[in-house]
């Protein structure tokens, strides 16, 4: 796993990843293992965000906030399936700018917002449904982000997400020093705890065994193109994408890393 000393240097993680997703090795990869083209950075297949299509219950000119959006996956894709409006937004200009670039070729209504998922500029429930893949692992600022996709949803709306977590007997033997999975994946309080709170009912679901069998897809892939990927990244950085999937891989068997969805509606007070 990269070592991040700051959310900063996370950011410019993703930016400089986002700089490589749309050559032709790490698009080959993504194709192959997720079934998808956009620049993927996160866990998700195109099952999986079918899966997010059904429980988000959208319909055309309905409007979806996906945060942390990458350069598109997975918010681009579902507002075209659906024919709703999508707005954007995450850190890092260059995968902002693929997201656009992506949205003017497939001729889609998607407003792209540079912004902070703890601080969105957008005005109390303006959007039918919110989405994020592997996002609050990537953030300190978990119970701010979940507040704001409480604040924006509309009444009757719903959030859909997955992250990556520690597993509570990982945490609960004290460990908080981890060389796998995503730099953020500490919590101090559970999700469930967090999103409950806040105001939200929740639904959740494990995810980990796909989880593991797409981390082996992963290493197969990158390891067969070893080269080509060498050649994008330089040889260090694909060594480092081979063997963090590979530690992701050894933590799932251990029982320490786990991906769940949860699908959450804000709670009805007058109910
Ligand atoms: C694992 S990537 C997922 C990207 C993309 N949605 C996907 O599924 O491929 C996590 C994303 O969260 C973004 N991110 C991290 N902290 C953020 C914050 N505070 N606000 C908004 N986005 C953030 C990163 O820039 C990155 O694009």
């Amino acid at each position: 796993m990269s070592s991040f000393a700051s959310e900063d240097e996370s950011r410019a993680f993703f930016d400089d990843r986002f700089s490589h997703v749309s050559s032709d090795v790490f698009l080959e990869i993504e194709e192959e293992v997720f079934g998808t083209d956009y620049g993927a950075t996160s866990w998700s297949t195109i099952d999986q965000i079918r899966t997010f299509i059904s429980k988000m219950e959208l319909k055309r000119k309905d409007r979806l906030l996906d945060i942390g959006s990458g350069s598109g996956w997975p918010g681009l894709h579902i507002a075209e399936e659906i024919g709703c409006e999508t707005v954007l937004c995450d850190y890092p200009l260059t995968g902002l700018l693929e997201a656009k670039k992506r949205a003017g070729d497939d001729g889609m209504n998607a407003v792209m917002v540079q912004a902070d998922g703890a601080a969105l500029p957008l005005a109390d429930a303006a959007v039918d449904a919110v989405s994020h893949s592997d996002v609050l692992c990537c953030l300190t600022r978990k119970a701010e982000v979940i507040g704001e996709c409480h604040r924006v949803l509309k009444p009757g709306g719903t959030l859909v997400f997955t992250v990556l977590e520690l597993s509570e007997s990982f945490v609960h033997e004290g460990n908080r020093d981890h060389d796998f999975g995503p730099e953020y994946a500490m919590v101090d309080q559970p999700y469930e705890e967090m999103l409950i709170s806040t105001g939200f009912e929740v639904e959740i679901h494990d995810w980990t065994d796909v989880f593991r069998n797409t981390a082996e897809k992963v290493v197969a892939a990158r390891t067969s193109r070893f080269d080509r990927l060498a050649a994008e990244l330089g040889a260090d950085d694909a060594a480092d994408a081979v063997s963090r999937s590979e530690r992701n891989i050894a933590a799932i068997d251990r029982g320490d890393l786990i991906r769940r969805f949860y699908v959450c509606h804000p709670v009805d007070l007058d109910g």
